[in-house]
């Protein structure tokens, strides 16, 4: 063995040594990046505030402001929750808010769209939901003028 070859190994153990250094590093910050994903779950690829915006959505989905439920429109008042879970799959809210209607006409709304587009058996519900539609989008009381009643009618003379 000659001296050179003595120098040539301590120098690969030295490189050994300084590429098992850098390894040790990034796994160290791999595992640093692994713990705070987990331990916030936000990663480094998340967008700053994403998690928040959604944390308001949540939050406000049931809002009611002046009486009215904000994400449908629909006005607050008993059977609300029953009338957006049955009510709002198939179409906007605006096409029942836009509506008014005594109970026979709710119920008859209900029944073509049960006939003939496939609505469900609303159950017990059914009683809540026409006791919501039939008390806050009912037709108003004087929608047109009283019909004309009590006129002294006077016949036509010949000329
Ligand atoms: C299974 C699907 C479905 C569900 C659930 C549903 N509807 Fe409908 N509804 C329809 C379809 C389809 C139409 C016709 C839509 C159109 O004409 O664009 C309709 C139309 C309507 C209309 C308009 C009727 C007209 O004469 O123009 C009203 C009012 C209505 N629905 C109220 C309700 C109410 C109240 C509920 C809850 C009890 C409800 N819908 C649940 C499918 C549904």
């Amino acid at each position: 063995m000659s001296p050179t070859d003595g120098k040539f190994r301590k120098e690969v153990k030295k490189l050994y040594y300084y590429i098992s250094l850098i390894a040790l590093g990034i796994i160290l910050v791999m595992a640093g990046a692994l713990y705070l994903a987990l331990s916030t779950g936000k990663t480094i690829f998340d967008e700053p505030g994403e998690t928040k915006e959604i944390q308001l959505l949540d939050e406000n989905i049931d809002q009611i402001v002046n009486g009215v439920h904000v994400a449908t429109g629909f006005k607050e008042g008993k059977g609300l929750m029953e009338v957006i879970q049955n009510c709002t799959n198939c179409h906007s809210a605006a096409l029942v808010t836009q509506n008014k209607m005594t109970r026979e006409g709710w119920l008859a709304t209900i029944r073509w769209m049960q006939e003939t587009q496939n609505l469900w058996n609303l159950g017990k519900n059914e009683e809540t939901i026409l006791n919501y539609l039939s008390s806050n989008y009912a037709p108003e009381k004087k929608g047109r003028r009283n019909k004309l009643d009590e006129i002294d009618w006077y016949n036509l003379e010949n000329p």
